[in-house]
């Protein structure tokens, strides 16, 4: 099944504030796997599950023609708002019923998004629309995350495992996908051609106000919200000022690392 909970206008204008764009680590892995297996120039990159565009935005380089694709409506409205590029277009779709052609795409990829889709169907859609040799690459963030500053990272990430730990009740069973790093969906991709690179780690320098931002992305705090909307934002307003306290800073201005360790499963068609 499918799994729906990136709907609301609200949580899609958090989206195109605080998502984070794909690390650069991530951008060169895919893209050394695809210059092994595919000829330049490389056609169409289509992005799926792409929320607010970061992901698809970081492809532009690359590939002649972007498209960007999410079942949320309220996502894709958000990231057609964002910067214009002339090869990069966005459709609302399900990723288990792609708007392309058979066999007209280089690459596919899934951002901290495969999880979420009916894993059985995309695949046979991933194998419709890719060419001979195009590549698949499913790469996604660990929930789990350090805050670092000067010589309080210790305390701030602590910070930051009793916000997840808060969280822990609003958590899809879908996530679990992601705890282990992708592994049942590495097991079901039918091509031979296929790897899964674990614990990438990226780090993020970002605001405090940016970091607060981010938890508000996450599926489970967007729950929890739903479901304890003043315990939500009590959360949130807690957690910000302990984050103060602990870098004895006055302003949610200042600038922490935040480190993110990536998987990613990459395959090839045959
Ligand atoms: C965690 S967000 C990731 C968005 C973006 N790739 C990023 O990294 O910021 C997951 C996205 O997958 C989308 N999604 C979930 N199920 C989907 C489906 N069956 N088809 C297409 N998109 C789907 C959601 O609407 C959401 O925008």
């Amino acid at each position: 099944m499918a799994t729906r909970l990136f709907e609301g206008k609200l949580h899609a204008s958090h989206y195109q504030k605080y998502r984070i764009s794909p690390p650069q680590e991530i951008q060169d892995l895919i893209l050394n796997y695809l210059d092994k297996r595919l000829k330049k120039p490389f056609g169409l990159a289509v992005d799926v599950g792409c929320g607010t565009g970061q992901s698809s935005r970081s492809l532009i380089p690359y590939f002649q023609n972007v498209l960007g694709t999410d079942i949320s409506e309220a996502q894709i409205e958000e990231a057609k708002h964002a910067d214009g590029f002339p090869n990069l277009v966005y459709k609302a779709c399900a990723a288990e019923e792609l708007p392309v052609q058979d066999a007209s795409v280089d690459l596919i990829t899934a951002c901290a998004a495969v999880h979420w889709f009916n894993i059985e169907k995309f695949l046979k859609e991933v194998d419709r629309v890719l060419k001979p040799h195009g590549c698949l690459a499913f790469y996604t963030y660990l929930p789990d995350m350090e805050v670092h500053y000067k010589d309080r990272s210790q305390q701030l990430t602590q910070v930051m495992k009793e916000v997840q730990d808060a969280l822990s009740p609003y958590v899809n069973e879908k996530v679990q996908l992601v705890r282990s790093g992708y592994k049942e969906i590495f097991d079901v991709i039918p091509y031979t051609d296929k790897q899964r690179v674990e614990n990438i780690v990226s780090s993020f320098s970002m605001s405090l106000k940016d970091v607060l931002g981010l938890i508000q992305t996450f599926s489970m705090y967007q729950t929890f919200l739903k479901v304890e909307p003043e315990k939500a934002k009590d959360l949130l307003e807690t957690t910000e000022k302990r984050f103060l306290e602990i870098m004895q800073v006055s302003s949610t201005e200042t600038i922490v690392e935040l480190q993110h360790n990536y998987n990613c499963v990459l395959a090839s068609k045959p």
